[in-house]
């Protein structure tokens, strides 16, 4: 096994105890559901984007899976396979610059648009326990503000990720249109309420192969805080589960698909009819595993609250409106912890 070694450290990576979870918040690998799987949305076999507009039927399966797993796996969306290829093969690369080239990107400050760092789990008795994983985020919208900062000795990182970026673009809007239909909505409700210049983040996550996956996480239990996100993954790698019916699911890798999940801002907009669904990534022992996360989240002056067309006597609002500023900043604020933010909003009704 090629070790890894971490941006930040100055020997390889090793199991040592900083990265050992106590006994009750470790993976539990045999409660693993493997009965489920996520929901795949097929956009050429359900009919969309002929000059009718999407099928029925695709719009109510998207929904169906918004409702019950806030997770689904989209195939033939139209993004070409070398597109993806490259792009997968780009942040690969980046992970594999040496620790000192890498170390440059470093950073424990999250108001840095280009960043590299860990991520941690503040446990009490214990302190920090480290994930098992790197992670490299940069914002994707504005491309030409930023682009000099990305690594120029990846694989064509800029290149391969400003083509990339185009392309989940507008699949984001699809997918958006398509939820905000499913919920009822006219098309473009959902966009519109996230507003103009909404906040557009990448995230590259490293998982290296680890010694004893039982006792560690490539990254905690959480749900996403945006509104929307398209997740690429190594092919062949299994590694994100999700929360269904109180159990962990494996989601395993279809080739070519993007998984999608809904973060916290639909939940709200949505008056909690479609879920922003917990969920985490595992390590394993053979091979190590990337992903890349497209997040779409809110302009930081919108204005978020459960949208008045889904509310009635019936469903009456469950969450108080809140610039999403207010939001991202009791984000941060819960940083280590298994993040509370969107129950903060919530009102008892
Ligand atoms: C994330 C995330 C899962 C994965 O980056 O928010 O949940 O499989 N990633 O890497
Ligand atoms: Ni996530």
């Amino acid at each position: 096994m090629k070790s890894f070694q971490l941006a930040n450290e100055s020997s390889p990576l090793s199991l040592s105890s900083s990265f050992i979870l106590p006994e009750d918040r470790r993976p539990q690998f045999s409660q693993v559901s493997k009965l489920t799987s996520i929901p795949i949305i097929d956009f050429n076999n359900h009919g969309t984007n002929n000059d009718d507009g999407p099928s029925p039927l695709l719009i109510q399966k998207l929904s169906q899976a918004c409702e019950e797993y806030g997770f689904f796996q989209v195939i033939n969306h139209g993004v070409p396979s070398e597109t993806c290829n490259k792009m997968m093969a780009a942040a690969t690369e980046v992970f594999e610059l040496p620790p000192e080239e890498r170390g440059k990107f470093f950073t424990t400050d999250h108001t840095k648009p280009v960043k590299l760092y860990n991520f941690y789990l503040n446990v009490e008795g214990q302190g920090k326990v480290n994930m098992w994983s790197e992670s490299f985020s940069h914002p994707w919208n504005h491309i030409e503000d930023f682009i000099h900062l990305l690594p120029k000795n990846g694989f064509q990182y800029r290149e391969a990720f400003t083509e990339y970026a185009k392309e989940i673009r507008s699949l984001m809007n699809r997918l958006l249109s398509l939820i905000s239909q499913g919920l009822g909505l006219q098309k473009d409700c959902l966009q519109k309420r996230l507003g103009e210049e909404p906040i557009l983040k990448a995230q590259a996550n490293y998982y290296p192969p680890c010694p004893d996956p039982e006792l560690t996480l490539g990254l905690a239990v959480h749900t996403d805080l945006n509104a929307l996100t398209v997740l690429m993954q190594s092919e062949g790698v299994t590694g994100l589960q999700v929360i269904k019916d109180g159990k962990w699911v494996a989601v395993d890798p279809v080739p070519n698909a993007f998984i999608v999940n809904l973060g916290d801002q639909i939940q709200v907009l949505s008056n909690g009819r479609y879920k922003s669904v917990h969920h985490r990534a595992v390590t394993n022992k053979m091979y190590p595993r990337v992903s890349l996360a497209m997040f779409y989240g809110p302009n930081k002056d919108s204005v978020i609250g459960p949208i008045e067309d889904l509310i009635d006597e019936e469903h009456p609002p469950m969450y108080r409106k809140y610039r999403y500023a207010e939001f991202l900043e009791e984000f941060y604020k819960q940083e280590g912890s298994r993040r509370m933010v969107k129950e903060g909003f919530q009102l008892q009704n």
